[in-house]
């Protein structure tokens, strides 16, 4: 079988990892996928930039959408961030062209994922976002496929890394909240507007991805309340902890008798929890299913390496032919939470 031709827009810190893994890993990903996979072609802001990684014979492309269109390419590999363009021409562009898509992008499918996943079934391609939502944590797999067989109640759990590594530092050492982001920032983990993390917009577009897969709802990040953790300082963390909590930023997403509902905000939970003891840049997702006790899902949230190895994944699975509908038929009401009020369920 012809190896997977695979083209890369962005060799950031994912995108140069991707690169490294496809090429390190090449003997597992064959014995896996069946047959090879060739990063043929690249695009990216700077081409000097050092990457430390080897791209002899790989060719530079000028622009996204030269690249999302050559027709040399099996896979477009989408790396760059941001909801609009040139990433949302070039994700449709490639789609268009009955290319797969690999994206990390939870900005874009969030706001576009509906459309986006209707051009993938139109023209026959995948559509793959495991990356985009808890890094190398396989939630969208456990949700798409593992779990395609059961009714779901709710969907929960710390969704950024940024987030839950700086509430940890405040906590565990008195640091400031700009210190801790500052750090969060070098080790690569914040978004390149780290407001998205703090203001808790990060989160809202991952649950908005998880909602929709697991309730099938309609991707509407406009749809979430949300509260970030930037007025929180470490007296508050400490106030928390003498009275036995520590304070986590959580996505929640909950059917309930008005429709899902899908809410971000910090919450105290009781230390003995174990979501109490998901620390630094760790997520976790719980899963309620019917019938089923839960379902914890706990490792790497953020950061290069972690989320390099879900998009490797997303890729394999195209060598390998799988060609999941991306989100399937919308089949359930979403109710607007911006401004609801809070309820427990
Ligand atoms: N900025 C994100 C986070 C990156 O901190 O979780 C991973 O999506």
């Amino acid at each position: 079988v012809a190896p997977l031709k695979v083209g890369i827009a962005g060799l950031g810190t994912v995108g140069a990892e991707v690169v490294r893994l496809i090429e390190t890993q090449a003997r597992v990903l064959a014995g896996r996928s069946g047959r090879g996979i060739r990063v043929v072609a690249v695009t990216a802001r700077s081409k000097a930039k050092k990457r430390g990684i080897d791209l002899r014979g790989v060719e530079w492309v000028r622009d996204p959408l030269a690249l999302a269109t050559h027709p040399g390419i099996d896979c477009f590999v989408e790396l760059m961030g941001g909801a609009g363009d040139p990433a949302l021409s070039a994700v449709e562009a490639a789609l268009n062209a009955g290319k797969s898509v690999v994206t990390a992008n939870k900005a874009l499918l969030a706001k576009h994922g509906i459309k986006l996943a209707k051009a993938a079934e139109k023209h026959g391609g995948a559509l793959n976002f495991e990356a985009a939502v808890g890094a190398a944590i396989p939630v969208i797999k456990t949700l798409r496929e593992g779990l395609a067989g059961t009714g779901i109640n709710r969907v929960y759990g710390i969704l950024n890394g940024t987030c839950n590594y700086i509430l940890t530092r405040m906590e565990q050492e008195g640091l400031s909240f700009a210190e801790c982001l500052k750090d969060a920032q070098r080790l690569g983990y914040a978004e390149a507007n780290p407001s998205f993390d703090v203001d808790g917009h990060d989160t809202a577009q991952k649950l908005a991805i998880l909602a929709s897969l697991a309730f099938g709802t309609k991707v509407a990040q406009g749809a979430v309340y949300v509260e970030g953790i930037s007025s929180i300082a470490p007296e508050d963390l400490r106030a928390a902890a003498d009275l036995g909590y520590r304070v986590k930023l959580l996505g929640v997403a909950v059917r309930t008798a008005k429709g899902i509902e899908q809410r971000v905000h910090p919450t105290m939970v009781p230390k003995t929890s174990s979501i109490a003891q998901v620390m630094g840049v760790t997520n976790a997702v719980t899963i309620d299913g019917e019938g089923i006790p839960p379902i914890t899902l706990v490792g790497p949230g953020a950061g290069g390496a972690a989320t390099a190895s879900a998009v490797v994944a997303d890729i394999a699975d195209v060598a390998r032919g799988i060609r999941a509908n991306p989100f399937g038929r919308p089949i359930a009401h979403l109710r607007d939470t911006r401004k609801a009020p809070m309820e427990r369920h």
